[in-house]
């Protein structure tokens, strides 16, 4: 960590493609022999050289917009691994997806419907979709990226979507092909992805008696990560262990669409301690990173612990903020941290899913660099942003 600072500067997303492949690898032994794709949920970490990975290792892809999808046409993806979800699709990604030739449409209403129909119609293809089913299970974590119950703004009702599945019959272009949820993300507890599961597989079953031709289901993603020492990361093996009859007996393919818990242990965020200073009884610890780089514990109060790159002596309890002109611009507060004197680097752990994409240039701060370590190699896979970056685009 210290050299790769050294030489690409900071504040430096810095990622290991071993922990990515272990943690793509434990959830396909986790499948076993079931028919399953695991389609990586793009929008934690959509840096091409990460996706480039996932390529290799065979995954497929969950996107939410014609940018994710040409992201991993651009990483060498096979279109018919790509299914496309999001509750605002617009015309022109949906044209664009179905050109590329993606495997579905997660779908979360009915005037999404019409319009994947009229658009299949206009290109003269088939559109294959699967509903995304609201199951009203809480998943019990984090208010803002909870999305199970009813009051959310996703999927369609549990109680309606035989109706649904019933009337995209009448549509002459488009075809179910799925049924799919997803209840929230970040669950320490997998109980109300199982508890989901649950209710989908059974109004699966359901619907397949009634003559639907379902052929895949898709569990959404959303295991959590342990992001305080003291969690525990859900086993991925004992989740689909406590599924695994009923799925095979589904008779369906699987889908999952894990995002974080791919590459969220896999990723830190280096920085530099610019200044040390008090204010009264309070210590601070400014870095150069900052909320515009990592947003997490600002926008989900989220805990990332904070790791010594150069010495771990020198314990202090602190605040450790960044230089954006914000009060919420902190990583930690009251934290006992080690090594942090003006000129160590510091390590942001669990930094790998929502942090360089959830990234702005708020405070017209230039974005961070990315580097992927393999072995005991690494290399820069994205550029540090410059000021000319910052004003690209921009006419007075
Ligand atoms: N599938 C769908 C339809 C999703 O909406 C999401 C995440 C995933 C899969 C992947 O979920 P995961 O396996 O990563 O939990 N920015 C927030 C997380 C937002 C999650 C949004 N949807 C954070 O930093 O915690």
């Amino acid at each position: 960590m210290r050299d790769v600072a050294r030489a690409a500067g900071t504040p430096t997303f810095v990622y290991s493609a071993t922990s990515i492949r272990d943690a793509y690898r434990d959830y396909d032994f986790a499948f076993g022999e079931l028919p399953h794709t695991i389609c990586y949920a793009v929008k934690a970490n959509s840096t091409l050289a990460v996706l480039r990975l996932l390529v290799e290792l065979g995954a497929g892809f969950d996107i939410v917009s014609g940018g994710e999808l040409y992201r991993v046409l651009q990483a060498g993806a096979d279109p018919a691994r790509v299914v496309f979800s999001g509750v605002g699709k617009r015309a022109h990604e949906i044209e664009y997806a179905l050109l590329s030739g993606i495997h579905s449409f997660n779908c979360e209403s009915e005037s999404e419907l019409g319009v994947l129909d009229e658009i299949a119609g206009r290109l003269g293809v088939r559109a294959r979709f699967a509903l995304r089913i609201n199951p009203d299970v809480d998943a019990s974590t984090h208010p803002y990226i909870s999305t199970g119950l009813t009051e959310h703004k996703f999927g369609i009702g549990i109680q309606h979507a035989e109706g649904v599945y019933v009337r995209s019959r009448h549509y002459r272009n488009i075809s179910a092909e799925g049924i799919s949820c997803h209840i929230g993300s970040q669950m320490l507890d997998p109980a109300p992805m199982v508890e989901a599961a649950e209710k989908v597989l059974h109004l699966a079953a359901h619907l397949i008696g009634q003559g639907h031709d379902l052929r895949h289901l898709d569990l959404g993603g959303g295991l959590g990560i342990a992001y305080h020492p003291g969690d525990a990361a859900p086993d991925k093996k004992q989740f689909l262990d406590s599924l695994r009859d009923r799925l095979a007996a589904s008779g369906l393919a699987i889908l999952i669409e894990p995002g974080r818990s791919i590459v969220g242990q896999a990723g830190m965020l280096l920085t530099e301690v610019l200044y040390r200073k008090s204010n009264g009884a309070k210590q601070f610890v400014i870095v150069d990173a900052a909320m515009n780089d990592l947003i997490r514990p600002a926008l989900y109060q989220s805990h990332h612990e904070i790791l010594p790159v150069d010495r771990s002596d020198e314990i202090s309890i602190v605040d450790v903020v960044g230089p954006v002109c914000e009060s919420g611009d902190f990583f930690a507060r009251g934290r006992a941290v080690a090594g942090a004197r003006v000129g160590d680097y510091m390590a942001l752990a669990a930094a790998g899913a929502y942090g360089f994409v959830q990234s702005s240039n708020y405070n017209s701060r230039p974005r961070a660099a990315e580097v992927l370590v393999d072995g005991d190699r690494w290399r820069v896979v994205r550029e540090r942003e410059s000021y000319a970056d910052l004003v690209r685009g921009e006419t007075m």
